[in-house]
């Protein structure tokens, strides 16, 4: 019998030392080392595996290969963020804050299947069936046949699964409640994650069936266990959303089977998880339009326009050291973006606490959110509220200079559809495209933007003086 043997590995990062210590080596974080005992054969792997191999034939890049064959969930969004439908065979995790909507989305994912008339069964490790069924209920989804199981037992549920003849998709909720006999090791332990994760693709791709995970996060946002089942897995999906807000965001973050550059947008409603077919008109609902300090930035994620608000406020500090707090952007970029518009525009922003804000809990990493980031902050530093009916973007150089961005067009439509009139864009780009129905003022640099927005006072703020600025 193989003798059990115990290593200690850390819960964050999955690092295997010999010997406990109470800061993980390879990660830095402390107290995240446990003990786990392995049965030696399971651990081991296909390693132990000694007899001879086979010669495999090699191949050429060249040939045809057909695409990926899909299914539709009838999700749209989902549908979108996939890449166009679930591949079979395929597995996909998908990561998020307890509460934020995972075991809704997927619920109504497996449902819309069922209705389809494809087969998806659901199994359920945090919650008993009759609950499970409570919130179908809520969701209306009652009628639809999807089969259900509350169970977190790795060998039950491959039993029950060896009984399907024509699966097409398995949904685990979640990869932490599954445990393996075969482990000594609790549940949600790195070494049981890892074996149940690797048993439940196996059975994936034997037998075409996608299979979708859910797995917790850790306080910093990162999928908790081993990054390792983030490489196992083909596909990885991040549901984030802020809790005080309906929206909910399905993020793309690794695909090998689609882009990694789409989001599909959901609202939390009463009866569940409503898709957002318009993003932007969500994201701006409540937008304050005459105070300063209020931007809108026309933004791009994967292939869609989304047009969000950034707002500003610059109010004189009594600290010793001013605060500088950023939601939804880079705080990196404040200070980077603070820094040129002090050196190169000559405002002063010492001795002012500066908050910045995408409105609505969405994040935007794109760096041409600079230029609509700096309107707001010159906005609410001068008292200024900038036109209502104008949309920014342009990444910000350190120099100063505006610089072009890409899918000018699409930015430029969706503002249009919206109602916006006029946009402000770096300068190459406005002469790219000279016909199109937004008014474009083209600026080279940041001084541009302050020169335009002093012509804009309206006498609400003429005693405003900018200090120090060329203005
Ligand atoms: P849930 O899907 O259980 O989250 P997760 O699986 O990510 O932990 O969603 C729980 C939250 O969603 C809960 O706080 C209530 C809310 N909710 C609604 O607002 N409307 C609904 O129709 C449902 C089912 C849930
Ligand atoms: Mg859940």
């Amino acid at each position: 019998m193989a003798k059990n043997t115990s290593s200690y590995v850390c819960q964050s990062c999955g690092n295997v030392t010999a010997r406990w210590s109470g800061k993980c080596a390879a990660c830095g974080e402390w107290n995240s080392i446990t003990e786990e005992v392995t049965g030696g054969g399971v651990a081991a792997g296909p390693g132990r595996n000694t007899s001879k191999g086979r010669a495999v034939t090699l191949e050429t890049l060249e040939g045809q290969t057909d695409e990926a064959p899909r299914f539709k969930t009838g999700i749209e969004e989902v549908d979108r963020v996939t890449g166009g439908g679930v591949v079979p065979g395929s597995a996909i995790l998908v990561g998020g804050e307890p509460g934020i909507g995972k075991s809704t989305l997927l619920l109504q994912v497996s449902a819309s299947i069922a209705n389809a008339g494809l087969r998806a069964i659901y199994f359920s490790g945090e919650e008993a069936t009759a609950q499970v069924r409570l919130r179908a209920d809520r969701l209306g989804l009652t009628s639809a046949p999807v089969s259900l199981a509350a169970e977190t037992s790795l060998s039950n549920i491959l039993a029950t699964l060896k009984r399907e003849k024509n699966l097409n998709l398995l949904i685990i909720d979640s990869i932490q409640t599954l445990w393996s006999d075969s482990l000594e090791s609790t549940p949600g332990t790195v070494s049981q994650v890892r074996a149940t994760v690797q048993s439940l693709i196996r059975f994936a791709k034997q037998t075409d069936a996608a299979l979708i995970l859910v797995g917790h996060v850790t306080k910093d946002g990162q999928i908790a266990g081993p990054k390792v089942v983030e490489h196992m897995v083909d596909t990885v999906l991040y549901f984030e959303g802020d809790k005080g807000h309906q929206f909910r965001i399905l993020r793309a973050v690794k695909n090998r089977f689609g882009p990694t550059d789409e989001i599909g947008v959901f609202e939390m409603l009463g009866e569940g998880l409503a898709e957002v077919k318009n993003p932007s008109a969500l994201f701006l609902g409540e937008r304050d339009v005459d105070s300063p300090g209020s931007a809108v930035f026309a933004g791009i994620e994967g292939t869609r326009p989304v047009l969000v608000e950034i707002q500003a406020l610059v109010a004189p500090s009594s600290l010793g050291t001013p605060r500088r707090a950023v939601v939804g952007w880079d705080s990196n970029r404040l200070s980077m973006l603070l820094a040129v518009l002090e050196a190169r525009c000559g405002l002063v922003f010492g001795g002012h606490d500066i908050y910045l804000s995408v409105a609505g809990g969405y994040k935007i990493s794109e760096p041409a959110a600079d230029l609509a980031a700096a309107a707001a902050l010159v906005s609410s530093r001068s008292g200024i509220a900038l036109p209502t009916d104008c949309v920014y973007f342009g990444e910000v150089g350190l120099s100063g200079g505006v610089r072009a961005v890409g899918h000018m067009p699409l930015r430029l439509k969706e503002a249009q559809k919206l109602g916006f009139n006029s946009a402000v864009v770096p300068l190459k780009d406005e002469k790219k495209i000279a016909s199109s129905g937004i008014s474009c003022c083209g600026i080279a640099h940041l001084i541009d933007l302050t020169v335009q927005l002093s012509q804009n006072k309206n006498g609400l703020a003429s005693d405003f003086k900018l200090e120090n600025s060329p203005l």
